[in-house]
């Protein structure tokens, strides 16, 4: 694999390009505006910086170099000749449809598309297209290049051959896999999802303060981060809508989402990538 198309230049997707690039590949970043992917570059300079700087990357090379290999853009077309294209768009199935009826018309024929979700199924995104046996889940940790582990998940007709391309290129970029069936949430938003909610719950309630909430997490179970700071890197909005699909997927009612989420999305408190959250990042 040569060239990566990467969609959705936010929180994973540039995460993703940045990861991609630092092992030398060349990506393809793609966005619906100039404005997105001119903060997308300069999220991605003061990143590639920032993890140079606790030293937990090694760039090699002059930095100019490694950003070099990213090309953004908004023009689909461009994907047309990638490998693979990792799709980042807003967790919305809505959005998300659009973005892979026109991939899968754009892109040549062998590509695999790679799923990022939180939430989505595999097996209904693989539907949307003529190749499901090449569309697969790359659940990517935030902040991604940081993160060792993705979460890998098999749709109902991703292929053996799919999974070890994947598996393979994952290692190529120093990340390592687990591979889990396809269900909702997969394993780890499937719980996480919950006991985020719930946090969220009891600061609804006023039985703590945030601060009061993520100290019990990290000080009793060792967490690094509480619930409530977890929630905020994530972005809330990101949270609403995997709780909104876990609760469709499962029809159960321990999914419901908070009100407090649904009134802090419509306030535009979506967290880190907008400065205010449940904390203050300005
Ligand atoms: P985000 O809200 O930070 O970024 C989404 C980006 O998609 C925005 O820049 C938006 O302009 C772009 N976008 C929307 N429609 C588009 C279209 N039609 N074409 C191209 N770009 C489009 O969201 P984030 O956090 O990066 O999440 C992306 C995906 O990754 C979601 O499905 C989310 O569930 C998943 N994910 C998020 C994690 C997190 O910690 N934030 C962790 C793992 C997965």
């Amino acid at each position: 694999m040569k060239t990566i198309g990467v969609i959705g230049a936010g929180t994973m997707g540039t995460g993703v390009a940045h990861s991609f690039a630092l092992q030398k590949y060349n990506v393809i970043l793609v966005d619906i505006s100039k404005e997105i992917l001119n903060q997308a570059k300069k999220n991605i300079n003061r990143a590639m910086r920032f993890y140079k700087y606790i030293e937990k990357t090694e760039i090699k090379e002059p930095q100019e170099v490694t950003m070099g290999r990213i090309q953004f853009t908004e023009d689909y077309q461009s994907l047309a000749d990638c490998d693979l294209i990792i799709e980042n768009v807003t967790e919305n199935w809505h959005v998300k449809k659009e973005v892979y009826k026109k991939i899968d018309q754009i892109c040549k024929e062998e590509c695999i598309f790679g799923v990022n979700t939180s939430a989505i199924s595999i097996t209904k995104v693989g539907a949307l297209t003529h190749r499901p046996d090449r569309v697969i889940g790359m659940h990517f940790m935030n902040p991604v290049p940081l993160k060792k582990m993705v979460e890998v998940i098999k749709g109902y007709h991703t292929s053996q051959e799919t999974i070890i391309t994947i598996r393979e290129l994952m290692g190529d970029i120093d990340k390592e896999c687990i591979v889990v069936n396809d269900s909702p949430g997969f394993i780890t938003n499937r719980a996480m999802m919950i006991f985020i909610n719930e946090a969220i719950c009891s600061l609804h309630e006023q039985v703590a303060t945030a601060e009061e909430i993520d100290t019990l997490f990290k000080t009793c179970f060792g967490h690094k981060m509480g619930p409530l700071e977890t929630a905020d890197l994530i972005g809330i909005d990101t949270i609403l809508y995997s709780l909104e699909t876990l609760y469709k997927s499962y029809n159960d009612p321990k999914y419901r989402p908070n009100i407090l989420l649904k009134k802090m999305v419509d306030a535009n408190l979506l967290g880190m990538k907008n400065g205010k959250g449940f904390y203050n990042y300005v």
